[in-house]
Formats: structure tokens, sequence, C-alpha cells
């Protein structure tokens, strides 16, 4: 059976994902985006490079919802970015209103889907996608440990001229400045870092990875990272569209795990096509422990914030 992926927002992470699905081709892809034309123009763009790429995943673009019925997976990348000197929490607001409205939609068009939530600040985002879809906690996953562990894994091979390949990188809590690496689970061909680098180069490593995405704001100034987060994202719909099982570190329900309750967070769980299919639960230290529930009350603090809004 084709399956079928709906990308909402044409914008830079959107329409990257949707080349990055149809190259890969992992199934047929459907581009939604709020602006007349955007979507419709870039789908075209994208099937019109498909005879020299190579593939044969079908591209359309849509202003409304019905061409998105009965998708497997809904990944939503609509909201505005971030801009030089703004945080991922100054657009609670306005994306906050965006993914209502978004959900509502795709809900009511692909009752069964996955939803894979991109937008900014991330967490919190998840929250709004899980209470509009109605949707079990499985099937509602936030796209930030594996772009931030990505990160980290891209510095990591940097720091000792091997193989990206070579490195597995965990990184867990929100998606923001409190952000949790983990190096005592981080490795290079299995070993872990802690053997291979001082304590204060890692620290350095991490922090870049904390503020990965600011300094990309930083050098881009009209607009926040799209590339790995399109790859993140696809790598998650493949995880699941494949039912590979792959253990990814995503933003998830936690109902209890990690001593988090009622609140998404980000820890490394298993994706396969039922969505989230286990939460895994990793020893941690007293000061891992810590830093994950600093992390996860920077994330109550957003969805406190969202509840006193209109
Ligand atoms: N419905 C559909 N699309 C919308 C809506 C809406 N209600 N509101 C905005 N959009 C679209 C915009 O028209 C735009 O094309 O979302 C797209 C966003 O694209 P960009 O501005 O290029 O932003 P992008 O870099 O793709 O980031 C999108 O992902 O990484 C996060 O923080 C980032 O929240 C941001 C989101």
């Amino acid at each position: 059976m084709i399956k079928k992926v709906t990308v909402v927002g044409a914008g830079n992470v959107g329409a990257t994902a949707a080349q990055r699905l149809a190259e890969k081709e992992l199934c047929d892809v459907v581009l939604i985006d709020i602006i007349e034309g955007v979507p419709q123009g870039k789908s075209l763009d994208l099937a019109e490079a498909a005879p020299i790429e190579k593939h044969d995943a079908h591209l359309t673009g849509a202003n409304s919802y019905e061409a998105s019925a009965d998708s497997d997976i809904v990944i939503i990348t609509a909201g505005i970015p971030r801009k030089p000197g703004m945080s991922r929490d100054d657009l609670l607001a306005t994306n906050r209103n965006i993914i209502k409205s978004v959900t509502k939609e795709v809900a009511k068009y692909s009752p069964r889907a996955i939803l894979i939530i991109v937008s900014n600040p991330l967490d919190a985002m998840c929250h709004v996608a899980l209470e509009e879809s109605g949707f079990p906690k499985e099937r509602v996953i936030g796209m930030a440990g594996v772009l931030d562990s990505a990160r980290f894994r891209t510095f990591i091979a940097a720091e000792l001229d091997v193989s990206v390949e070579n490195i597995s990188a965990l990184v867990l809590g929100g998606h923001g400045d409190t952000m949790v690496p983990l190096p005592r689970f981080s490795t290079v061909a299995g070993i872990p870092i802690t053997e291979l680098i001082s304590a204060e180069r890692i620290e350095a490593l991490a922090n870049r990875t904390r503020n990965g995405g600011a300094e990309i704001v930083g050098l881009l100034k009209t607009g926040s990272a799209y590339y790995a987060p399109a790859s993140a994202a696809v790598e998650m719909a493949e995880s699941i569209l494949k039912d590979k099982k792959k253990i990814l570190p995503c933003a998830a329900y936690l109902t209890g795990e990690y001593g988090i309750d009622g609140l998404f967070v980000g820890v490394p769980v298993k994706l396969g096509k039922n969505g989230v299919e286990q939460i895994i639960s990793l020893p941690l230290t007293a000061d891992e422990k810590q830093a994950l529930l600093k992390s996860a009350a920077a994330v109550q603090e957003l969805v406190e914030a969202m509840k006193k809004m209109p």
C-alpha cells in the first residue's frame, strides 16, 4: 500500500521535509500552507525534479485539508520561525493559535494519523496538538531530540576527526536552553565519549549543542535552521512508515516515567507503525535526573502560561 504523508507548512522546514520524503521514495506527499500558490508551486517544482532524482513519489500542494485525507503521518511545521535575539519561547502565543487551527483540520481529515510536531516551542506545541486532536498520546510525537542529538554527534565527530556515522549520542529534555546532552550515553564506535574527550571539551560541545539552534539563527538572520530539522523529522517518519522500531530521542507524553507526569519531554522512545511503541527508561545519575527535571519544569512553565491565554 502506498503511504501518504502530509506536511503542513510549506516553508523552509516543510518543503525540505517534503523533498527528503519524496527523494527517499517513502510515500506520496501532500504539502499544505495558508499562502495560496506556495504549496502548489513547491510541490510541482519537486515533482518536476522526480525524473532526474529518480523517484515515483507523487507530490501535491493545497491550501485546504481535503487533500490530506487519510494520511498515515502528518508533519506539522506551520508557524513562525525565530529571528535573532528571540528564544523559541517567544513564539508561544502565535504558534499556539496556528497549531490549534491546523491540528483541528488535520484530525478531522486523518483521524488515524500519527502527528509529528516540529513547530516551536516544540514541547508546548505537542501539548496543543495532543489536546486539540484528542488522539492517544502514542500518536502525538515531537521532533527535537533527533535534531539535538544530531548536532551533538556532528560536534563530537569534528572534535575527534572521525566519521559522523561512528557517533551515537543522546540529548534528552525539552527542546530549549535546558536540554540535557548525556555524555555517558554518547559513544564513538561503541566507546563512551567520556573515555576519549576531556570533561572540559565535552562540556564545550554540549554547550554548543544547547545553543545549536541559536547559532544558526544568528548566521541566517532571517529565519531558523531547516535542513537538519527536516532530516530529523523524516528519520522519525521513516521509522514509523517502515515499522523499523528505531530507538530515537523524541518528545513524548510522559505519565510517570522519569518521575514526570502529564508532560511532553524528550526521552528515548521506540518508533514503529503505532507511533510511540515504548518509552525507554534510563538509569540516570542524580545530576542527570536533576537536569532533566529542570528541563521538564521549563516545559511546565510554558504549559501553564498557555492555560492563561484566551
Ligand atoms: N496553516 C498552514 N500554514 C501556515 C499557517 C497556518 N495556519 N501559518 C503559517 N503557516 C506557514 C507559513 O505560511 C510558512 O510557509 O508555515 C510556514 C512556515 O515556514 P517558515 O516561515 O519558512 O518557517 P520554518 O523555518 O519552516 O519553521 C517552521 O518549525 O523549526 C520550527 O521554529 C520553527 O516554528 C517554526 C517552524
